[in-house]
């Protein structure tokens, strides 16, 4: 009797388990599918209206005293305001635009289908020179997480931190503070890397970030070979001693869901007594007292009500690239010129938005008749929900390489090749089109479930774009001048690695693909795989990377480029400072969310000790 009463439990719970597992399916499958029917119309935002609303008839509410205000959730934010929280006797306020991060932002494989959703801010580059010819206008899209976490909750999760060198060279421009040596234990100190392969010397385990393979993991054998037999080695973790080389891709996951400044750090703390989250908070202005020249609070709008939140210790502006200089202008510090063009009385004349640089893509593909076998959407979900398979990574990517194409004996690379595989789900994740017709024609003959392709990233681009101002609006998209290409030799490093891409596809290891390039047709008034057809290739189709920085950039006084010191301290002004990547002077050789954490951690560090309390 009693067994069979336990018996009948157990195949209750069995059941009801299975049912809602289905349920979770269901629910996935239907959101996944709504998603991608609202992505075929959406329409990316112009203009902020949507988050001011009608204000003319309010007026300004107090929102209160905090110790420490703190714009914008990204990654570096997030990671900022939870580590601030910890101290008791510090009250943060953190204002972000954007609203919570939801259950589709979990699924790494759907990555790009957010930069066609209103978790984007929707800004595209001005019209370029010399690229983004393939794009509407020659404008590319530069997406920017509008969302709790930030970028990091719409990004691709890769994480490289970039090569000691890059540190180094920050430091060593006037910066003390900031060399490999001085971050590293911020970066062991956020991680928690899943591997049975760790050089604790390098890497840290037990942080509040997940960094893992993919399970399982992809077979690597045939990058390792093809790499092999042009002469670049495997190895091991590109985050230790050693970069240069191909390796299997790390990413952002947590048992195959996405990690993130939101999942990481603030969703795990704000029910803290001592941390306001507030989310729809759109900050139009930092509050500066001209004649002592200190911040002393923000006004923001939520849902059409403006308010007034003062700071008794600091404003913290982590903004992001674009965000953070738009918004400094708006306040009053910038460049004099700029400002009084839009008729902004000068605060502070700094050069702000100036210097932005980045990272730049160009993807290369091969067709090929391989075909792979494909799994549906519905079991891809499944295996999700188990914390495993194809959608908790970022299509097929299978590799990740560093080189460079200039100096085989460096130890700093100059590209990075990701090599994508045949995808094996069914069905395919959009991303957002705004190409010229022929392009917009090339893009949709690629099929991926039997094309390969390499993305290839360049690194160390010399040219350099700028933030400027539309008008003194914060409805009006400031102007994103990405200067992309101005420098030729970026798109001459892109080439030479277009040919790595080539001989790789040329090996042994490779040889079963029988890949052959795709065309691309648009260019054909040049001679076929001829370097001017390849140019043509780069300025159409290769776009802005999303690992961007430098607009408002930390330097030494005497620096005429200089914004922040090294301490974050924006110049000229007191309880202001600048946290997030927009403040990093450099470009790294890697993707740019793990120094963006980083910069969140070393922050919260720093300004604790400064206030005489440690951790
Ligand atoms: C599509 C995409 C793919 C990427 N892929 C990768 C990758 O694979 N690996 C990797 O390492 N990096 C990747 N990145 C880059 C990485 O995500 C960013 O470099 C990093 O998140 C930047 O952090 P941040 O704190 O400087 O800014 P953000 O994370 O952008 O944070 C800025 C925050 O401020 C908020 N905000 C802005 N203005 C205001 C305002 N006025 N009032 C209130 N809130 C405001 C924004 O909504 C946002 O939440 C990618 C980025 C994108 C966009
Ligand atoms: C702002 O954007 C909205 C919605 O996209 C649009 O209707 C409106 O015309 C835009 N306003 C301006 C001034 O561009
Ligand atoms: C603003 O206030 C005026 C006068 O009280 C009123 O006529 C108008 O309708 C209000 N506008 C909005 C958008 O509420
Ligand atoms: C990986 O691919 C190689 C080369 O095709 C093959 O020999 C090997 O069996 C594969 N390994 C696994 C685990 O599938
Ligand atoms: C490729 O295969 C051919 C034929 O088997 C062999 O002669 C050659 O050495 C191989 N090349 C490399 C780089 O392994
Ligand atoms: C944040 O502060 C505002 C204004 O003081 C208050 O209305 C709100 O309830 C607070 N929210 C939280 C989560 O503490
Ligand atoms: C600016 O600070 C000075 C000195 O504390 C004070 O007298 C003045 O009222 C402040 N101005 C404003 C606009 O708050
Ligand atoms: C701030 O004060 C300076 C003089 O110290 C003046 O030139 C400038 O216009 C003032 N700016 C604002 C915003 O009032
Ligand atoms: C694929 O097969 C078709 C038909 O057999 C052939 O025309 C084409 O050249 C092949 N393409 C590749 C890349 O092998
Ligand atoms: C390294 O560079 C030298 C000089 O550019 C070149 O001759 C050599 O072939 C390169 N070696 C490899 C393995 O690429
Ligand atoms: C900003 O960049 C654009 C395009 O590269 C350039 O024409 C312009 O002169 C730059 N403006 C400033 C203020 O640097
Ligand atoms: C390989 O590709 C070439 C050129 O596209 C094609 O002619 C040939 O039939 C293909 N071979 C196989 C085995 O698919």
């Amino acid at each position: 009797m009693k067994i069979l009463a336990l018996l009948s439990l157990v195949i209750y719970l069995v059941r009801s388990q299975k049912t809602s597992n289905d349920l979770k399916v269901d629910y996935y499958v239907n959101n996944i599918e709504a998603a991608l029917k609202a992505a075929q119309t959406y329409q990316p935002r112009k203009n902020n209206s949507d988050l001011l609303g009608n204000t003319q008839n309010s007026t300004t509410i107090d929102y209160g005293e905090f110790d420490f205000i703190v714009v914008g959730s990204g990654s570096s934010g997030s990671a900022f305001a939870a580590r601030m929280s910890e101290i008791a006797k510090f009250n943060i306020l953190l204002l972000e635009a954007g609203e919570f991060d939801d259950d589709l932002t979990k699924l790494p494989y759907l990555s790009t289908l957010f930069e066609i959703s209103d978790r984007n801010w929707g800004y595209f580059s001005t019209p370029q020179q010399n690229a983004c010819l393939g794009w509407k206008n020659r404008q590319c899209s530069f997406p920017q997480g509008k969302i709790l976490g930030g970028s990091g909750t719409i990004d691709f999760l890769t994480y490289i931190r970039g090569n000691k060198a890059d540190y180094d060279k920050w430091a060593s421009l006037g910066n003390p503070g900031w060399s490999f040596n001085d971050v590293l234990p911020f970066f062991k100190k956020l991680e928690n890397y899943q591997s049975d392969h760790i050089n604790m010397n390098y890497r840290g385990f037990g942080g509040p970030v997940d960094v893992a393979y993919k399970i399982p993991m992809p077979n690597f054998t045939i990058s390792s070979n093809a790499y092999s037999e042009i002469g670049i080695a495997t190895i091991e973790d590109y985050n230790a001693q050693k970069q240069i080389g191909v390796s299997r891709i790390q990413r952002l996951t947590h048992f195959g869901e996405r990690v993130s400044g939101s999942t990481a750090y603030v969703r795990r703390t704000f029910t803290r007594y001592n941390f306001n989250v507030t989310l729809g908070a759109f900050v139009t202005k930092i509050l500066i007292n001209n004649s002592t020249k200190t911040a002393s609070g923000v006004e923001f709008v939520k849902r059409g009500i403006t308010y007034r939140a003062t700071a008794r210790k600091e404003v913290i502006i982590s903004a992001g690239v674009v965000n953070t200089p738009q918004l400094l202008m708006l306040s009053g510090i910038g460049p004099s010129n700029e400002l009084s063009k839009h008729k902004i009385p000068v605060i502070a004349d700094l050069p702000v938005g100036r210097g932005l640089r980045g990272n730049v893509y160009f993807d290369v593909y091969f067709s090929t008749n391989n075909t792979v076998p494909l799994i549906s959407f519905e079991d891809g979900v499944r295996e999700f929900l188990k914390g495993r398979g194809y959608l908790t990574g970022f299509q097929n990517s299978v590799s990740i390489s560093f080189m460079n194409t200039r100096n085989n004996c460096t130890t700093v690379p100059n590209v990075e090749l990701t090599y994508y595989a045949q995808e094996t789900i069914e069905g395919q994740i959009p991303a957002l089109i705004n190409f010229i017709p022929e392009v917009e024609k090339f893009a949709s003959s690629l099929n991926l479930h039997k094309d390969v392709f390499f993305e290839i990233s360049l690194l160390h681009p010399k040219s350099r774009g700028n933030i400027t101002l539309k008008s003194s609006n914060p409805s009006d998209f400031p102007n994103v001048n990405l200067g992309m290409f101005e420098e030729v030799d970026d798109i001459e490093v892109l080439y030479e690695s277009a040919q790595i891409a080539k001989a790789l596809l040329k090996t042994n290891a490779t040889k079963y693909l029988n890949a052959t390039l795709v065309n691309y047709d648009f260019c054909s008034d040049n001679e076929y795989d001829s370097k001017p057809y390849w140019y043509c290739a780069i300025k159409h189709v290769a776009y802005p990377s999303y690992h961007w920085s430098s607009s408002v950039k930390m330097g030494p006084k005497d620096d005429p480029n200089a914004v922040v010191d090294n301490k974050l301290r924006v110049y000229g002004i007191k309880k202001l400072r600048i946290v997030d990547r927009s403040a990093v002077p450099i470009t790294l050789s890697g993707t740019y969310n793990p120094s963006a954490l980083m910069i969140g951690e070393k922050a919260a560090d720093m300004i604790k000790k400064e206030y005489g309390v440690s951790t």
